[in-house]
C-alpha cells in the first residue's frame, strides 16, 4: 500500500469501496494509524479508531442518522466532522477520504489547520470553561510538548480564574500558584502533571460559579498610596467589597510597584489576626507570586495585575477574624496580649510603628534558645522574645524566618497518635508563616510584624499536637552508606502504603546523611505528590517546604522542611490516583498509542 509522497497527494488506498459499502465499516491501518471507515448514508467517513475519551475502538461503535456512538461511555460524535455532542469526551479526529476507481483512499496525515500550540491553547480554554479534566490533561501535555512557555497557560488560567469566580481568589488559584513555583524543580513529565493539576483545580473551582463583574478604578490617580491604603483598610474592616476594589484598582492604575501594592494588601490582611485560619494571607502571597511567575510587565499591560489583586478583596472582606474566635481568647486572651505588646489595639499600627522606629540600627542575630521559646508553652515568653527582637533591630523577614522554622518543626514532629484532621492545624500555621516570610521578602511593610506575632501565637496554639513529639533524626544518625537513588526509590514506596509517616521522614534524613542530591530528592517528592490525588493542603505543604528548604541557612534547617513534608505526603497517601489515570490516558492518546484495541 504505497502513498504518493509528492507533497501534492498524501492519499493512500485503504479499502475496496464496494466491500466497504457491503460491510458498512472497516478498520484500516495506513502508515500504522488505526482508522475506522464507515459507509453511511451514501458517504464514506474516516475517523481515528481511538475514542478521544478513553481510547475504545470506534470501529465497534454504532452509527445512526449521522451520529457515531462509542459503546464504552456512550459519547456521541457528528460523523462527518468528528465534533462531539459530549464535551467531556473531546472531539474525534477525522481524515479526508476520496474514492478513486472503486477504491477508498485516505489521507492518514492531513496537514494541521493551525500550529499545535494554538490548537492546544484553544482546547485548554474549552477545558477550563467546561471543567473537563481529560481535555485539560491533553492540552497541558500538548502545550508543553509543543515547547510552549508555561507562562502562557499559567497566564490564561490565572485570567480565567480571576474573571469567572465571583467569590474571588480561592484554593484553585492558590494551587495554580503553588504549581507555578514547583515547575522548575520537577522532571519534564512532572511539569506537565503540575500544570494539569493547577489548571484542573482552577476549572473545578470556577465550575458553576457566577462570573466576577469588576468595579472600576477611580477616575483619578491623585490619592497617595497612604491614603489609598487607609481607605482600603477601612473598606475591608466594614466588609465593603465594592469600595475596597475601587481603591485597590486605583493603586494599580497609579502604577505603584509590587512592593507598594503588597504593603497595601498585607496591611489589610493583618489588621485582624490569622484570617480564616491563615488562608487569606497565604492567598494574597500566592497572588503576588503568581504575578511573579507570569511576569509583572505583561500582566500589567493585560490588566491582569488589577484583576488578580481585585480577586483578593472578597476573601479579605469575608474572612473569619481570629480575634473573634474563642481559641484566641480563652483560656488565655492572646489578642489582648498582642495589643499590650504593640502598645495599642491589634487593628491599629501606631504602637507597632513606634516600636519598630525605636528599634536598634544594629543587625539582629537570632539569640540562643530563641526557637525553643517559640516552641515552648509560655505565650508571655514568646511575645517578650519577639518584642525584644523588634527592639533589637530584627527585620520582619528575619523574624518570619524563625517563626516559620518553628512552624515547620510542628509538622516534622506531628504525633501520629493525634486525630488525623489535626494535620490541617499544623499545616495551616506552617503555610501561614511561610506566606508571611515570603511577603516580608517582597515588602518592608511594618504590618508584617503582626503576621510574625500572629504566626508565633498559632505555633503556640498547636503545641499539644507535638505531644509526644515525633523524633527528628539527628544529623548523621542515619548514615547507612546506601545508594541515595535506592533511598529515593524507598521513599517513593512509602507513599504506596498507609502509615509510613515516620519512615518517610527517616528516609529523607538517611538520604541527606548519605550525601544525596537535594534537588533529586525534591524531584522525587514532587513526583510522589503529583501522581496522587493530592488535596489542596498537601499541594501547598510541599511547595512551602521547598521554598523553606531553599531559604534555609543551616544544614538542620535545610533538612527540616523536607522531612516535614515527606511525613505530610506519607500521611495523606496513597490515594486512588484517579487524576493520574486521566493524565496517563491523555498522554497515550496524544502520543497516538492504541489503548483498548485488541
Ligand atoms: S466514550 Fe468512548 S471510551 Fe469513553
Amino acid at each position: 500500500m504505497a502513498s504518493i509522497e509528492s507533497g501534492t497527494d498524501r492519499f493512500v488506498p485503504v479499502a475496496d469501496a464496494e466491500e466497504l459499502e457491503a460491510e458498512g465499516r472497516q478498520l484500516v491501518t495506513p502508515d500504522g494509524t488505526a482508522i475506522a471507515l464507515f459507509h453511511h448514508e451514501g458517504e464514506v467517513r474516516a475517523v481515528d479508531n481511538r475514542c478521544p475519551h478513553m481510547g475504545f475502538p470506534l470501529s465497534e461503535g454504532t452509527v445512526d442518522e449521522g451520529i457515531l456512538t462509542c459503546h464504552w461511555h456512550h459519547a456521541r460524535f457528528e460523523l462527518s466532522c468528528g465534533d462531539t455532542f459530549d464535551p467531556w469526551a473531546d472531539d474525534v479526529r477525522t481524515f479526508p477520504v476520496e474514492i478513486r476507481d472503486g477504491t477508498v483512499y485516505v489521507d492518514p496525515n492531513p496537514p494541521l489547520d493551525r500550529p499545535p500550540a494554538e490548537h492546544w491553547a484553544d482546547r485548554l480554554e474549552s477545558g477550563l470553561e467546561e471543567n473537563l479534566r481529560l481535555v485539560i490533561a491533553k492540552s497541558t501535555i500538548g502545550l508543553l510538548e509543543a515547547s510552549v512557555d508555561p507562562q502562557d497557560p499559567l497566564t490564561s488560567t490565572l485570567a480565567f480564574g480571576t474573571n469567572y469566580r465571583e467569590g474571588g481568589w480561592s484554593s484553585g488559584l492558590t494551587i495554580l500558584g503553588c504549581m507555578a513555583n514547583l515547575l522548575p524543580t520537577l522532571e519534564p513529565d512532572d511539569r506537565k502533571r503540575a500544570l494539569y493539576t493547577g489548571v484542573r483545580h482552577v476549572a473545578a473551582d470556577c465550575a458553576g460559579e457566577a462570573p466576577k463583574f469588576d468595579q472600576p478604578s477611580f477616575s483619578t490617580t491623585e490619592p497617595s498610596l497612604d491614603r489609598l491604603r487607609s481607605w482600603f483598610r477601612d473598606c475591608i474592616e466594614v466588609r465593603d467589597t465594592d469600595g475596597a476594589e475601587r481603591c485597590l484598582r486605583t493603586a494599580v492604575e497609579a502604577g505603584y510597584d509590587d512592593a507598594a501594592l503588597a504593603d497595601l494588601v498585607f496591611t489589610a490582611a493583618t489588621d485582624h489576626p490569622y484570617l480564616t485560619t491563615g488562608h487569606v494571607l497565604d492567598f494574597a502571597n500566592k497572588a503576588f507570586e503568581s504575578l511573579d511567575a507570569v511576569g509583572w510587565p505583561d500582566a500589567r499591560g493585560d490588566g491582569l495585575v488589577a484583576d488578580v489583586l481585585a480577586s483578593l478583596v472578597d476573601p479579605l472582606a469575608t474572612a473569619t477574624r481570629s480575634d473573634e474566635t474563642s481559641a484566641w481568647r480563652q483560656p488565655i486572651d492572646l489578642v489582648a496580649q498582642l495589643s499590650d505588646a504593640y502598645g495599642g489595639d491589634v487593628t491599629e499600627l501606631d504602637g507597632l510603628e513606634s516600636m519598630v522606629a525605636a528599634g536598634s540600627d544594629e543587625s539582629w542575630t537570632t539569640p540562643e534558645g530563641f526557637r525553643e521559646i517559640l516552641l515552648d508553652d509560655d505565650p508571655d515568653a514568646i511575645v517578650d522574645a519577639l518584642v525584644d527582637a523588634v527592639r533589637g533591630g530584627a527585620t520582619a523577614e528575619a523574624l518570619a524566618a524563625e517563626v516559620t522554622r518553628a512552624a515547620t518543626t510542628r509538622v516534622a514532629q506531628f504525633g501520629t497518635a493525634n486525630e488525623f484532621g489535626d494535620w490541617n492545624t499544623v499545616h495551616h500555621t506552617f503555610t501561614y508563616a511561610n506566606a508571611v516570610h515570603q511577603a516580608a521578602r517582597r515588602t518592608d511593610a511594618i504590618a508584617l510584624y503582626r503576621g510574625v506575632f500572629d504566626g508565633a501565637m498559632s505555633v503556640y496554639l498547636d503545641r499539644f499536637l507535638n505531644t509526644p513529639p515525633a523524633p527528628i533524626p539527628e544529623i548523621g544518625a542515619n548514615e547507612t552508606g546506601r545508594d541515595p537513588e535506592t533511598i529515593r526509590a524507598d521513599l517513593l514506596s512509602t507513599f504506596d502504603e498507609e502509615g509510613e509517616v515516620n519512615e518517610a521522614g527517616r528516609l529523607v534524613a538517611e538520604y541527606v546523611d548519605c550525601d544525596g542530591d537535594p534537588d533529586a530528592l525534591q524531584r522525587t517528592l514532587g513526583h510522589g505528590l503529583l501522581r496522587e490525588d493530592a488535596g489542596f493542603h498537601t499541594l501547598q505543604n510541599v511547595e512551602a517546604a521547598f521554598h523553606q528548604h531553599a531559604l534555609a541557612e543551616t544544614d538542620w534547617d535545610r533538612r527540616l522542611p523536607l522531612i516535614a513534608t515527606a511525613r505530610y505526603v506519607a500521611a495523606h497517601s496513597p490515594t486512588n490516583r484517579e487524576a493520574e489515570q486521566t493524565f496517563s490516558i491523555a498522554a497515550r492518546l496524544n502520543r497516538g498509542e492504541r489503548i483498548h484495541e485488541a
